[in-house]
């Protein structure tokens, strides 16, 4: 492993130098692109007299105020590029690179995807396009001429507005774009390529009309609509909610096959994976219909949060992430299925960062330290910081989080700015005070809550509420947090059954205070009793406890199983509700677990099939019934533990898939009749842009119907292949089918995902779907189909959809990556050797999936740890997978 240093926030110093204003020359020929930067440089008082650039670019030559600096004069290693004696005063340097876009795998930085030029910048790739101290807090404006051949290129994009555009010799062209808004170097955008523009424009409340233009390759034209249509949803909801509005006259979308997150925020040239852009009923599923308008909302939120005030460094990350996940959950929330939308922000939560926060990779929302600061786009910088975010929000509801929000940009329009001043514009808006609040930044780990309840002359409920936060690799011990609580009281008496308790909030306890049937308790102690008063005598009461998920712990109360199901069939909280079912599933896979280690026989789960009972005769909607029949996963259930045998936990839960298959096999054919009968019922409603929630929740609904139905009697598919023509025309349907056969040994489902993969051999997000299929799979062959694969024609491992679809789901695929002779450990760790090579940034995202080793009973624990040791040995390991292997290691 080669060495690693680290950056830590405590060293943070203030710019030197600034750069307000810089000048790019982009000369794009056939094997490399020339650039000529030109970058005023802005002296700061604390200046030193040596200017330090990032860079790791061919350097060709330097020059300060036009006089070219001789190679002795500069110092050029690890990539820090040291010009000592600078003038004091402020100067023009030139630079002037050259990259090859084309040998660039990394997709860092200016690389070729399907023969057009693209870059990334985000957090540190402008430095392998120029040199720059590319640091967020060094902001200025940016003025961008490309040229290149007309034909191969002929699109030419940049930040900002187009100012110029002309034709040149040898059937060249050139544009320049300017963009006024100041800004870090990590927003820098250029797109050169042969694309087709699907254009749109939206007025703003002001008035102004801004033109929309969604770039595409000429055969994905037909699937942007969604995605403008969810743009122009988006911009008209943030001037609504958040009274912001756009700020320049274009916005400009680009989509890209080889890309490796979700989008980015560019300024003005938001550029798009295809998987977060692209979307036809025909190849995308409801769900990916929800994530293109989810993440098209995200990125043009950045504008605000994130563009117009940035983060002063990269530990700040959560200022602009947290932030915006936060608004697009609100957005999606608020479009439609806000209760559907918030249990499926909360499963993901906990199926993908508690493990995270309780394995060797956890770090706080506010990392205080990382080598690689790609390793730290996270799901908690990301969605454990979006919760917090949600926290200020409860804490100080809808108009005192606005009020926030107007201070914060009054305060901070066009600066770079840190987590505690965003913490100090909620508070000072508010006159509330967060200071205990600034934990949630910086210590890591979920906090536990331990809660007991009792009822007391029968008109006071005594909670007793025990706060931990558990240790994490970088911090032992940790303090108190502050904690909303939000609660409610349920009677669970006769003649009262399911009602609400009105109460009164334990700081006012006087007679003739007012009641409410909920409150927001604010926990601050290790330890504290808080105190419900009402009104009448009741025998039985239920507490509703973290209503909506008002905070990210782990909460524990000793509800009975009678207690669950009044909470699942009469609480006003639809979280609540779901949590009470996610308990009994989880109580039951334990039991079962159980039983298998000390070979009795299986429990009979009596409440829980009542409470199932219950839920398939509801009547609360489709989407909600869909999600209320999820059993957890198993990176969930494993959170914590120790010693895990993941074959057991697996079989654990299987079994009790089966139980709730077999035992109502007859409901879910009924309700799979209902939700087809529904959903053809409301075919009317999707036009034109063929996504409807509505239907999607049918839909959703009989995806579950059939995955249990399969499940219960296998040789259904027999039946299934024949009728899949008919429903081939909707990819919810078929992904929905395909996954519910899946796992059958018969010859039947490679039948049919063969029949899959030859109608969409040329869709490469389709594609993406059959690889997933493939290495999901707990078939025996399927270490043969994922070899097969690899070798697929539409199959590369240098595409990170690609390979995130076939690796990344095999990282998942308990039964097969966990084999005990260890054949799944070494098959994913020699991927991720050759992965590393070229993108090191995917190859440590993969290697995320041997987080768990630590966790693993010893045999497994070895075998995991014997591959680890064999890639860190590499003398020529990345940094990025150095990090992340060397924390599982330690
Ligand atoms: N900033 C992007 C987003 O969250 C994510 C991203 C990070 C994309 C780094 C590319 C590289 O919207
Ligand atoms: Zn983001």
């Amino acid at each position: 492993m080669p060495q690693q240093t680290a950056h830590y926030l405590k060293d943070y110093r203030a710019p030197e130098y600034l750069v307000p204003a810089i000048r790019l020359d982009f000369d794009i020929r056939e094997e490399h692109t020339a650039v000529a930067a030109e970058l005023s440089i802005q002296p700061q008082p604390n200046a030193g007299g040596t200017l330090v650039l990032q860079g790791s670019a061919e350097l060709v030559s330097l020059a300060i105020n036009g006089q070219r600096l001789p190679e002795n004069s500069y110092s050029l290693e690890n990539n820090t590029l040291s010009i000592p004696n600078v003038p004091a005063q402020p100067f023009s340097l030139s630079v002037s690179t050259r990259l090859y876009p084309h040998a660039n795998k990394s997709l860092m930085g200016l690389y070729a995807s399907g023969g057009n030029l693209y870059t990334q910048c985000e957090p540190e790739g402008f430095r392998k396009i120029t040199y720059h101290p590319d640091r967020p807090d060094v902001m200025g404006i940016y003025t961008t001429r490309i040229s290149a051949d007309r034909a191969r290129y002929p699109v030419l994009l940049s930040n900002g507005n187009r100012t110029g555009s002309g034709s040149l010799p040898d059937n060249r062209h050139w544009a320049e774009w300017h963009d006024p808004f100041a800004k870090p170097s990590y927003l820098f955008a250029l797109v050169a390529g042969d694309l087709v523009c699907t254009r749109d424009s939206f007025t703003t409340k002001s008035g102004r009309q801004v033109a929309l233009e969604f770039f595409t390759r000429a055969e994905d034209a037909g699937k942007v609509r969604f995605g403008i249509e969810s743009l122009k949803h988006a911009m008209r909801w943030d001037e609504t909610r958040f009274g912001l509005e756009y700020d320049l006259d274009i916005f400009m979308v680009v989509a890209v096959g080889d890309f490796n997150m979700g989008a980015m925020e560019n300024k003005g040239l938001n550029i798009f994976n295809t998987a977060c852009v692209l979307a036809d009923s025909r190849s995308a599923t409801d769900a990916d219909f929800e994530r293109v308008e989810g993440v098209i909302a995200h990125e043009y939120f950045h504008n605000w949060t994130g563009n117009r005030v940035t983060c002063r460094d990269w530990f700040q990350l959560s200022l602009k992430e947290g932030l915006t996940v936060f608004r697009d959950q609100e957005f999606s929330a608020d479009r439609a299925s806000r209760e559907v939308r918030r249990i499926e922000n909360v499963a993901f939560l906990r199926a993908h960062q508690f493990p995270e926060d309780a394995g060797p990779t956890a770090h706080p929302v506010r990392p205080a330290s990382y080598v690689e600061m790609n390793n730290f786009y996270t799901l908690t910088v990301y969605e454990k910081g979006a919760e917090v975010v949600r926290m200020y929000h409860t804490f100080l509801g809808e108009a005192g989080f606005q009020k926030g929000m107007q201070l914060y940009f009054q305060r901070h329009d066009g600066q770079a700015v840190t987590c505690d001043d965003f913490r100090a514009a909620m508070a000072d808006a508010n006159g509330f005070d967060f200071e205990q609040f600034a934990l949630w930044y910086s210590q890591a780990g979920t906090p536990v809550l331990e809660v007991s309840g009792s009822l007391q002359a029968g008109n006071r409920f005594m909670l007793n509420v025990r706060q931990s936060i558990p240790p994490t690799p970088d911090m032992a011990a940790k303090q108190p947090m502050m904690i909303p609580l939000k609660v409610a009281l349920f009677s669970a008496d006769e003649d009262s059954f399911g009602e609400p308790i009105p109460f009164r909030l334990p700081e006012n306890l006087s007679a003739d205070a007012n009641t409410h049937t909920e409150a927001v308790l604010t926990l601050q102690q290790a330890e504290e009793n808080i105190e419900l008063q009402f009104e009448g005598a009741y025998r039985q009461v239920v507490p509703s406890l973290l209503r909506g998920f008002s905070a990210p712990v782990n909460l524990h109360y000793a509800y009975s199983d009678h207690e669950l199901s009044v909470l699942l069939a009469c609480d006003s909280d639809p979280f609540a509700r779901w949590e009470a079912a996610q308990t009994l599933y989880r109580r039951a896979i334990a039991a079962n677990e159980a039983a298998l280690v000390s070979g009795s026989p299986l429990p009979e789960h009596r409440a829980l099939l009542q409470a199932i009972d219950y839920v398939l005769r509801a009547d609360i909607g489709a989407a909600f019934q869909a999600v209320l029949l999820g059993v957890p996963g198993e990176a969930e259930l494993w959170a914590g533990r120790k010693n895990i045998d993941p074959l057991i936990i697996h079989r654990a839960r299987e079994a009790l898939l089966d139980l709730i298959a077999s035992h109502f096999a007859e409901q879910f054919a009924a309700l799979n009749a209902e939700a087809r009968r529904m959903e053809e019922e409301q075919s009317g409603l999707a036009e034109p842009y063929e996504y409807h929630p509505q239907q999607a929740g049918w839909r959703a609904l009989r995806n579950v119907c059939r995955a249990f139905i399969l499940r219960a009697s296998p040789a259904h598919i027999a039946e299934v292949a024949e009728r899949y023509p008919q429903m081939a025309h909707n990819m919810t349907h078929e992904w929905g089918i395909l996954c519910a056969i899946n796992h059958n040994e018969r010859p039947e489902r490679n039948r049919l995902l063969e029949q899959f993969a030859a109608k969409f051999r040329s869709d490469d997000l389709v594609m993406c779907k059959y690889f997933t299929l493939i290495a999901a799979s707990h078939r025996a062959d399927t270490p043969a189909q994922i070899q097969a694969a690899l070798a697929h024609p539409a199959f590369s491992l240098e595409n990170p959809n690609k390979a995130r679809a076939l690796l990344g789901s095999f990282g998942r695929n308990v039964p097969h990556f966990h084999a005990a002779d260890g054949s799944g450990y070494a098959f994913l760790a020699g991927q991720i050797g050759r992965i590393d090579r070229f993108n090191p940034q995917i190859a440590a995202r993969l290697a995320q999936a041997f987080n768990i080793c630590a966790q693993l009973e010893p045999q497994r624990r070895s075998l995991m740890r014997a591959e680890l040791e064999k890639l860190a040995a590499d003398p020529a390991l990345s940094k990025d997978s150095g990090e992340i292997i060397g924390k599982i290691l330690q």
